[in-house]
C-alpha cells in the first residue's frame, strides 16, 4: 500500500455524490473504462489501454465510442480538483465507485496508470465488439484482449446496468428492469424471458415478449446459443455472489491491462 498523491477518500465521496445526483452517469462511467481498455491487443501489446488515450483523436471519434464524451466531460471538474491523479486512474476509480454504488462488488483499486500524451498511441478502429455479431466475433475480440469464455460472460454481465441510446449506437433501451442496479439480473432476464425481434427498431435487436420494455443485442443472445458461454450464463443466473466475485476479478484485470508498477490504494472505508 502506497499513499496516493491525491485524497482518495475525498475523491471517492465526490464521485459518489456526482453519481447519486445523476444516476445515468454510473453505467456510462463503466462503459468509459471498458472502452478505454478494450482497444488492447494482448498479442501485439498495443492499443494503449488504460491510458485515457480516448481523450484524443482518432480514438474519441470512433463510432463505438459515441456518447462517451458525456462521462469524460462529467469527470473534468474532479480532474481539476484532484490534479495529481492521472485521467487513466480517475476513469477506473470512477467505474469502480459506480459499480459499488449501484450494488455491485467492491473492487480492490490500484493506481499509477500513466496517461497517453497524444493520439499517436491509439489503437486502430474496429477493436471494440460489434453488437450485431455473434459468438465467433465475440470470442475473437475477447481472445485478443486476453479473456477466456468465463471471463467474457462475466464481463458482459455489466449489461445489468445502463441502456442503449438510439443516438449513440442505433440500439434502444435497457437490459433489465432496474437499470441503476448492479446484480446478476442480466443473466436471469436472458434465461427467463422469451425474446422476440423488436419490429420498431431498425437495427436487429430483441425485446422481451412479456413487457416489451427490455432489450438484448445479437451479441448478448449468442451467450445463450453457444454451449460454452451458456454454462456461465446459467451459473451466474443462479448465484449472484459467484457473479459478483467473477465480475470483480475480470473487471479488475480489464482495467489493469497494459499497465505496470501499479500500487495498492488504502482500502475504501464504508
Ligand atoms: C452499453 C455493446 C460488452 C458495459 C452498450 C451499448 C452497446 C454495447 C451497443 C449501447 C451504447 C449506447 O447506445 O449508449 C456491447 C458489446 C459487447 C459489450 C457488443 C461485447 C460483446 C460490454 C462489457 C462491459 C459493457 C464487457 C463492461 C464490463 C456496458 C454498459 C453499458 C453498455 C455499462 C451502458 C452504458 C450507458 O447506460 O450509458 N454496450 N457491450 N459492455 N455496455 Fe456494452
Ligand atoms: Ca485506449
Amino acid at each position: 500500500v502506497k499513499k496516493p498523491p491525491f485524497d482518495i477518500h475525498a475523491l471517492r465521496a465526490d464521485l459518489e455524490n456526482m453519481i447519486s445526483d445523476n444516476l445515468e452517469l454510473g453505467p456510462s462511467l463503466v462503459r468509459l473504462a471498458w472502452h478505454e481498455a478494450g482497444s488492447f491487443d494482448c498479442f501485439k501489446k498495443d492499443g494503449s489501454p488504460n491510458s485515457a488515450s480516448m481523450r484524443f483523436a482518432p480514438e474519441c471519434l470512433y463510432e463505438g465510442n459515441k456518447g462517451l464524451d458525456v462521462p469524460r466531460n462529467a469527470l473534468e471538474p474532479l480532474k481539476k480538483k484532484y490534479s495529481q491523479i492521472s485521467y487513466a486512474d480517475l476513469w477506473v476509480l470512477a467505474a469502480y465507485v459506480a459499480i459499488e454504488y449501484m450494488g455491485g462488488p467492491a473492487i480492490p483499486y490500484k493506481w499509477g496508470r500513466v496517461d497517453a500524451k497524444d493520439g499517436s498511441v491509439c489503437g486502430p478502429d474496429g477493436r471494440l465488439p460489434d453488437a450485431s455479431q455473434t459468438q465467433k466475433h465475440v470470442r475473437s475480440i475477447f481472445k485478443r484482449l486476453g479473456f477466456n469464455d468465463q471471463e467474457t460472460v462475466a464481463l458482459i454481465g455489466a449489461h445489468t446496468c445502463g441502456e442503449c441510446h438510439l443516438q449513440y449506437s442505433g440500439y434502444d433501451g435497457p437490459w433489465t428492469h432496474d437499470k441503476n442496479g448492479f446484480d446478476n439480473s442480466f443473466f436471469t432476464a436472458l434465461l427467463d424471458e422469451e425474446w422476440v425481434v423488436n419490429p420498431k427498431v431498425e437495427n436487429m435487436q430483441m425485446m422481451d415478449r412479456a413487457t416489451t420494455k427490455l432489450m438484448m443485442l445479437p451479441s448478448d443472445m449468442c451467450l445463450l446459443l453457444d454451449p460454452s458461454y451458456r454454462k456461465y450464463v446459467e451459473l451466474y443466473a443462479k448465484d449472484n455472489d459467484v457473479f459478483n466475485r467473477d465480475f470483480a476479478k475480470a473487471f479488475k484485470k480489464l482495467t489493469e491491462l497494459g499497465t505496470k508498477n501499479l500500487y495498492d490504494a488504502p482500502a475504501a472505508e464504508s
